[in-house]
């Protein structure tokens, strides 16, 4: 064999390596991974914190789960939040927002004197349970829709807890907090990361 030869076969693989690696390249180029910019999905009620209320969406837990170890204390300063518009007080006066002394249990839009929009007074058959409070704070807007308090909600559902508990000790005759729910739904929450971690590897080497 004569140089010449030689020549031919190394132009060959040099010719071959080029093209694997033009190719690899080129498919990097058409299949580069991006992060969505926008994720897919809205998560509705986080409009005070989207980060935090995104995990806490997913994770979120009945409220009798957050009521039954609420912080009162904690729950006093939340209620600052919503000072401006309410009074808690016994005997306090409707100021933009009804008073709320005794709200927890009471009629919903039933505070003489206050002039609740058609949205809450649509609701007026029902009471301030646990529940429907905690539904009315998460989003008071996709709770009654067209109601008229300005406010986004408590995104964190501790926070949540808090202020509701605090609101309870605001009676003349306080409500006993609901007792924590079973827990069943930790073991799903649990194996959702460990499926996440087993995907990634397959994930890496299909790359
Ligand atoms: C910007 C003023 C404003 C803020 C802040 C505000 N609210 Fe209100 N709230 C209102 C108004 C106005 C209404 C009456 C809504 C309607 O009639 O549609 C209302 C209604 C309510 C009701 C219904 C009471 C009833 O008698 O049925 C509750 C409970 C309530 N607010 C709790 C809270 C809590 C707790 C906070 C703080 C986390 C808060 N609000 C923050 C203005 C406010």
């Amino acid at each position: 064999m004569d140089s010449f030869e030689w020549n031919k076969i190394f132009g060959g693989l040099l010719a071959g390596l080029v093209a694997v690696l033009g190719v690899s390249i080129a498919s990097d180029m058409m299949f580069a991974r991006h992060a969505p910019e926008k994720p897919g999905y809205e998560i509705a009620g986080a409009e005070e914190a989207p980060a935090e209320g995104a995990a806490a969406a997913d994770a979120e837990k009945p409220a009798a789960f957050y009521l039954a170890s609420a912080d009162v204390a904690k729950g006093e300063a939340v209620f600052k939040k919503c000072a401006a518009c309410h009074n808690a007080a016994p005997g306090g006066a409707n100021g933009t927002g009804p008073a709320l002394h005794g709200v927890i249990g009471r009629p919903i839009a039933s505070h003489a004197g206050f002039a609740y929009s058609d949205a809450l007074k649509g609701m007026a058959g029902k009471a301030w349970s646990w529940d429907e409070m905690w539904a009315w704070l998460k989003s008071p807007k996709a709770y009654a829709p067209g109601n008229k308090m300005s406010f986004a909600g408590i995104a964190k559902p501790e926070d949540r807890a808090a202020v509701i508990a605090w609101l309870n000790t605001q009676s003349a005759s306080p409500l006993p907090l609901p007792a924590a729910p079973a827990e069943e739904a930790a073991p799903a929450a649990e194996a959702a990361p460990a499926d996440a971690a087993a995907a990634a590897p397959a994930d890496a080497a299909a790359k």
